[in-house]
């Protein structure tokens, strides 16, 4: 990787020598404002009652805690390796300096579901904005309220460490404007809208191209390039009828986090059921087993 990103390197750099670097750059910015579609509007307009129960839950379903928790809970730190460098998860507690105290519910729906921090720069798609687009207004709120009630940590931000061009914030906008699609799965649609926007199944489960972005058409075909060498494997409903799954098999699963040969799932599978699946209902468990089998 390090290879093909220096070859990347010295291209960019050949082309600021010969335009000057402000010329370079206002043209970039400059195309790429005019091809952008207006900013959709990630704004919680009607007055909601959050309900802070089901924000604790979100929070352990959508990953939240998982992935923002590495010594304090939701103070971030935890590092995540990926092709293009090593992240670092941002604290997410109500400190006013180190964690997003000083934000607003609207800041906060604005960078969970379009992944636009409150100064309006762009976050990378390793946070799964490109999922939680799809979550309910009521659902934010929800998160918000909980967030709330949990202590809050001084704990510093650590930088990412990111090799140029990764380092460029600039270019998740031509990135947006390529990979990042808002369909919304109608929330009535229980199972579906828990698998593709809460619990963002995808993310791992389908395989991405060169630059990231989950490829469409093979949705939960699987994806054997994760971090730390994890492999998901193929969930489309056919495979695991063809493998016998049935939905006793998946609730099982999602419930206590065992395969139906007595085995315990493994790999980042783990965090997924022991902090996600099994902070639902059993009831959402059993939508999410259906949606999956496609019943
Ligand atoms: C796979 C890991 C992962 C998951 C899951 C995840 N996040 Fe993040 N989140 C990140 C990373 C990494 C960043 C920093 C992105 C950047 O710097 O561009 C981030 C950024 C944020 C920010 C902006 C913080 C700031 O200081 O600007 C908020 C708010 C946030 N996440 C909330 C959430 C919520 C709420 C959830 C669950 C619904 C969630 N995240 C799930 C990794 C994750
Ligand atoms: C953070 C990445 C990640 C996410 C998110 C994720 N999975 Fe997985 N999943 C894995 C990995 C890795 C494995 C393989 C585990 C192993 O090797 O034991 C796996 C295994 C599975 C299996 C077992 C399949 C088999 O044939 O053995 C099922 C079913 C499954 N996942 C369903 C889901 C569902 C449903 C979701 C969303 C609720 C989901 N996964 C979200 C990484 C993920």
């Amino acid at each position: 990787m390090s290879g093909r990103a220096g070859v990347v390197t010295r291209g960019a750099l050949m082309m600021l020598k010969k335009a000057s670097m402000g010329m370079f750059i206002a043209i970039v910015i400059g195309s790429m404002w005019l091809i952008m579609p207006p900013r959709a509007a990630s704004i919680i307009t009607a007055e909601r009652i959050p309900n802070a129960d089901s924000g604790h839950i979100l929070l352990q379903a959508g990953g939240c805690f998982a992935c923002h928790t590495d010594t304090d809970d939701y103070a971030g730190g935890l590092r995540l390796d990926s092709p293009f460098g090593d992240f670092y998860s941002p604290n997410i507690t109500m400190n006013t300096t180190q964690g997003i105290g000083g934000w607003s519910l609207n800041d906060f729906a604005l960078a969970v579901r379009q992944g636009i921090s409150p100064e309006g720069t762009f976050y990378y798609p390793v946070m799964p904005f490109t999922a939680y687009q799809g979550m309910t207004d009521q659902d934010i709120a929800d998160m918000w309220a909980a967030l709330q009630q949990l202590p809050n940590s001084d704990q510093s931000n650590i930088a990412h460490d990111l090799p140029f061009p990764f380092n460029q914030r600039l270019l998740l906008k031509g990135w947006r404007l390529l990979f990042f699609k808002q369909d919304r799965v109608d929330p009535e649609q229980r199972g579906a809208y828990l698998a593709e926007h809460v619990l963002h199944c995808a993310e791992c489960h389908t395989p991405r191209n060169r630059l990231g972005a989950l490829i469409a058409s093979k949705h939960f075909a699987g994806n054997d390039q994760l971090p730390d060498d994890n492999a998901a494997p193929d969930i489309r409903s056919h495979v695991l009828k063809d493998n016998g799954w049935v939905a006793a098999d998946l609730k099982y699963l999602f419930a206590e986090g065992m395969l139906p040969n007595g085995d315990y799932v493994g790999g980042t599978m783990v965090e997924v059921t022991d902090y996600g699946t099994a902070a639902l209902s059993s009831e959402d468990r059993a939508l999410l087993a259906d949606y999956l089998l496609g019943n």
